[in-house]
């Protein structure tokens, strides 16, 4: 595993921009498995402006994320359709045919099944993950086991904690999600973290512990041959990270 420390947020998302631009460049085909949540932001507002100012081209670019709220129709504002496109996919010039987020509404069976068949015939290049405040990877929750392909996970009470920031209430925050499954994200070719914000549990039992823990998911980061972890300094002094 990787670690690449940065002395704040703007840091680690010019870093991150770093390392898909080299992919993009060097690949333009490639396909990426992306995230939401405020930790990768950043980092595709830098893509974004790579891409208008600097030519970076995502033309031939597909895309995949890794997890979408059950309920949540693609045009409201806190799904994760919704998200990709207005901090990512309107702002470069990506063709949105290309880039896929898991259906939130309709048949649940049916959209699991496309998930997974969307899945099985994509290679990701190079998957970007943040971390939940319990060590969750995508949408997957702790637990004594872990899934393997795309699911439907029941968020757990710290998550919709931690989520309801975004939600006008706590009762708002949908409480079922599809989620890539723990497999779907290690067979990515490079796995790219971005950890910021409150995580120190998640950091310590990732950066400062041997174990692969099924309780803290964002351990099995460790046993990836591709692993790069971004961390903000504050964090990683607070864990008491030394390199
Ligand atoms: C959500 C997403 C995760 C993300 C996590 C952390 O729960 N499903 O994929 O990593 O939020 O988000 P943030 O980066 O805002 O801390």
């Amino acid at each position: 595993m990787r670690v690449i420390v940065v002395n704040n947020y703007e840091e680690g998302a010019v870093a991150g921009a770093d390392i898909i631009e080299k992919l993009v460049r060097s690949n333009p085909e490639c396909t990426l498995g992306l995230a939401t949540g405020s930790s990768p932001v950043g980092m595709y507002k830098e893509l974004s402006r790579r891409c208008r100012e600097e030519g970076l081209d995502f033309s031939k670019v597909h895309s995949v994320n890794l997890d979408e709220y059950v309920g949540l129709e693609g045009t409201h504002d806190q799904s994760y359709r919704y998200f990709m496109d207005t901090n990512l996919f309107d702002h470069i010039n990506i063709d949105k045919a290309n880039t896929y987020v898991a259906k939130g509404v309709g048949d649940a069976e049916e959209n699991l099944k496309e998930f997974n068949a969307v899945l099985a015939k994509t290679d990701i290049d190079l998957q970007v993950l943040g971390v939940g405040p319990d060590g969750h990877l995508g949408f997957n929750e702790p637990g004594d086991v872990l899934w393997d392909h795309a699911h439907m996970e029941t968020l757990d009470e710290s998550t919709i904690d931690a989520n309801q920031r975004f939600f006008a209430s706590r009762d708002d925050v949908p409480r079922r999600a599809f989620t890539m499954g723990m497999g779907d994200i290690m067979k990515a070719k490079t796995l790219l973290m971005i950890i910021s914000g409150n995580k120190q549990d998640a950091a310590t039992k990732l950066l400062m512990n041997e174990m692969i823990d099924p309780h803290c998911p964002a351990t099995f980061m460790r046993m990836h041959r591709d692993a790069i972890v971004i961390i903000e300094k504050k964090l990683a002094d607070q864990i008491g990270y030394k390199g």
